[in-house]
Order: C-alpha cells, then structure tokens, then sequence
C-alpha cells in the first residue's frame, strides 16, 4: 500500500504525539539545577505542569521561574526528600493544587567517589544511602499509594553507572544506586497490576553546570574521561533528560522494571591509574 502526503503526517502526528505530556502533572525532585532542572524544563516543553522539589528553595523558586515562562503552570516546593514527613507534605501539596500525579521524578541525590571503603565513616555510608536510596523508597512508597489509587502513572528513579558496577572510591554512593536499580525492579512488579510503571535512569558522566566548573580547573580529569568514552562527548543533563521524557511519556507505554545506561558506552569507571594508586593506598 502507498501513503499519501497526508496519511504520513497523520502518521508522524501520532508516533510524535506519544512524546508529548501535555496537560500531565510532574514531579521534579532535585530539580534546582542539573539533571533534576533540565528534565523539569524539557517536561514543561513537552507540556507537563510542574512539581519542582529542592531542598533549596531559591533553586526551586528560579527553575519554576523559567518553567512558568514556557506558559506551564509550576508549584515551587522546598523539601528534604530523606525525611518521611516532607516528602508526605510534597505529595499532599500537589494533590491539593493538582489533584493527580501522573509523572514523579526522583532524581535529587548525588555523590562523589572520595574515600575508600577502609577510610570510610559509618556517618558517609549512612548519609549516601539516605540520600541516595532511602530517599527513593519514601518517594516511590508516597507517591505509589497516590498512582495505585489512579490506576495509572509513571514514576523515573535516578540511578547511576556507578550502580552497575565497581566506582573505586565511591562504594557508599555506587552500592545505594544499585539499590535503587532493585528497588525500580521490585515496584515495578508490585505495581504493575496497577498501570503503575516504574524505570530508572543511569547516566554516566554528565556535565551539569557545577561538573563544568569543576573540569576548568581540572581539564586533566575531563582529557582522562574523554578519552574512554567512545562516543567521544561527556553527556549533557538535556541527555538525560530525553530518555526521562521518553520513560515518563506514553512512548514507553509497555517499559516497566528498567533501568537505562545512559553513557555513551563508556565501559568502566574503573581507570588503570587508580589501580596503581590502591597498590600503594593502604601499606
Ligand atoms: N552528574 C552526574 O555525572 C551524574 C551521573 C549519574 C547519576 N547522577 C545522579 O543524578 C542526580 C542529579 O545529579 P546532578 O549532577 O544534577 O546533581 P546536582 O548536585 O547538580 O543537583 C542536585 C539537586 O538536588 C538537590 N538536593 C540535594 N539533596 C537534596 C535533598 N535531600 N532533598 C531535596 N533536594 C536535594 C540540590 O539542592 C540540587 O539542586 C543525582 O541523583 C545523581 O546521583 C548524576
């Protein structure tokens, strides 16, 4: 059979209209800059009213700022998303502005490869995995409630590389995002029933505003990254802002229990250098 001019764009309409969240209600945590910022901004292009949730509330208030000049509603909350309370406050607040959540991001999190597991302190280990995991449990358990009730919804935890696999110097922050890859896994089978669907991201290397700084004062590093990625470009938060939109529209209507590599193929984090290092670390 031979399409007509006007049967492809009907076509492409609605293969592209898969992508669109217009109209939906999104939450953004850690959408104060980043990654969190970029997926809020790239969810209000696609037509979604805004949650914006941070812990600081200038970041919060600037990112709902912008978001309200694309012409999208946004509700600028400032919350700690490792207390219970908070993030139950979060939920009933949009609720009671939006009435629905169809979308919730957990992207607030984050960490640094500093200390080796034999240096490190009981309070390190706790804080990262409070940030890291607990923090998407209290979300994912909140919000769940709220979406089975729905009998529909998207929930996108943050994840990370360094959750697949050894993050020398990391193990706090690699061994919460590994939970929170089997935490995605585990809701979403018990979701599933339900029309909830849950998926997590795993970026690699992403150069968000503050990791831009960073690689001015030391270009070494970003050389040293560059050269083992093989796609030759360390990923951008609109990167990872793309696959969120695509995991919390209906273009990924049949995904569930996944969470996506985002790296560019990059194969490890671990760099023959620091093995020699960890050679000499502990004699
Ligand atoms: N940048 C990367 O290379 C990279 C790679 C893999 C995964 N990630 C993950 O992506 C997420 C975002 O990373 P980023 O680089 O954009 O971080 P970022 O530090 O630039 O931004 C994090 C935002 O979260 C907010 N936040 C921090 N603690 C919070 C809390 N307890 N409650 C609420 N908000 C809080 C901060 O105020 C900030 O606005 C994190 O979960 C991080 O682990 C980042």
């Amino acid at each position: 059979m031979k399409y007509k001019s006007s049967d492809n764009q009907r076509v492409q309409k609605k293969i592209m209209n898969q992508f669109f969240i217009e109209g939906k209600v999104a939450i953004v945590t850690g959408a104060g800059q980043g990654i969190g910022k970029a997926i809020a901004l790239t969810f209000a292009q696609a037509g979604a009213e805004l949650v914006v949730v941070d812990i600081d509330s200038a970041s919060a208030n600037s990112t709902a700022q912008e978001v309200h000049h694309m012409g999208r509603e946004a509700l600028a909350l400032s919350a700690d998303v490792c207390d219970t309370r908070q993030v139950d406050g979060v939920v009933r607040e949009t609720l009671e502005r939006f009435k629905r959540i169809d979308i919730s991001v957990h992207n607030a999190g984050g960490g640094y490869p500093t200390k080796a597991i034999l240096e490190m302190s009981e309070e390190e280990w706790d804080k990262s995995v409070a940030l890291n995991l607990k923090s998407a449990f209290l979300c994912c358990r909140t919000v769940g409630k709220v979406m089975t009730k729905q009998k529909r919804g998207s929930i996108v935890n943050m994840s990370s590389m360094a959750g697949f696999g050894p993050y020398p110097l990391g193990a706090n922050y690699a061994a919460a995002k590994a939970g929170v890859k089997n935490l995605t896994e585990n809701l979403a089978v018990e979701l599933g029933s339900y029309n909830v669907r849950v998926n997590a991201l795993a970026p690699g290397p992403v150069e968000t505003p503050t990791i831009a700084e960073y690689y001015k004062e030391h270009p070494d590093m970003k050389e040293q990254r560059l050269r083992a990625i093989p796609l030759r470009r360390i990923a951008s938060p609109e990167d990872i802002a793309n696959v969120a939109l695509f995991l919390a529209s209906d273009a990924s209507a049949y995904v569930s229990g996944q969470t996506i590599l985002i790296n560019g193929a990059l194969p490890t984090f671990v760099r023959p250098e620091l093995i020699a290092e960890l050679g000499r670390r502990f004699e």
